[in-house]
């Protein structure tokens, strides 16, 4: 399963960049508003720091200005999707430019019907929301299921993304569940590597070290 970073924050970024297996940073209007910068300065300088795929959602409201937005995006880094809204408009905007060569994701997925779309207008990615699917009481990850048996029998190559994630166990979940990819906070990332027992055990290592040091000290 991939790990994308669901952000647009440098420090951020630097900081989940070290461990080398992020496949990229998804972001959307509401990531990007927050940083409070030029929307395509933001993008270039991700795009040129790190190493994989940055993900851009345009605002457009039509077809034909989604298609502007994407184009003009794509050529924003090395290696750009370009999110679409899932509605009417967003898929005709992403099958265009699909034909372009142009990597598309169709974002805020919450029905089956939306996934049999996506998959046979053969988009790149679909991102289901989890987090504000259980919000709703659909459960999010028998969705991911769902979507994934729907596209491997529809014999599409559209990847499934889960996205809106809101605590660690559903990352480990869409892992067990066969989802392709993950896109999380930067807040969820850090916790990902949280453990009491951890900390204890070696807690202990250490001063058992230190202990035996300081005897090894007193010997001489
Ligand atoms: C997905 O690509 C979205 O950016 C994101 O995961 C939305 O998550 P939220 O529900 O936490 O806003």
């Amino acid at each position: 399963m991939d790990i994308y970073l669901d952000t647009a924050n440098e420090q951020e970024i630097e900081f989940a960049s070290k461990y080398g297996f992020l496949a990229g940073i998804t972001t959307n209007p509401s990531i990007i508003s927050k940083e409070n910068r030029e929307f395509r300065q933001i993008i270039v300088d991700i795009s040129s720091k790190i190493n994989g795929e940055v993900w851009c959602q345009v605002t457009g409201e039509t077809a034909e200005e989604m298609i502007l937005e994407g184009r003009e995006m794509s050529t924003w880094g090395k290696d750009i999707v370009i999110k679409l809204p899932m509605t009417e408009e967003g898929l005709s905007a992403a099958y265009q430019l699909k034909q372009e060569g142009i990597k598309v994701n169709m974002t805020l997925i919450y029905t089956l019907p939306q996934v049999v779309l996506a998959a046979k207008a053969g988009v790149d990615f679909i991102s289901p929301y989890i987090g504000r699917m259980d919000d709703h009481a659909i459960d999010g990850l028998q969705f991911i299921k769902e979507a994934k048996e729907i596209i491997h029998q529809m014999h599409a190559e559209t990847k499934v993304i889960g996205a809106s994630i809101r605590n660690p166990q559903v990352v480990v979940d869409l892992a067990k569940s066969g989802a392709d990819a993950v896109t999380m906070p930067f807040y969820i990332f850090k916790k990902m590597f949280a453990s009491d027992l951890t900390n204890i055990g070696l807690k202990g290592f250490l001063n058992d070290w230190k202990q035996y040091q300081s005897a090894k000290k007193s010997e001489k």
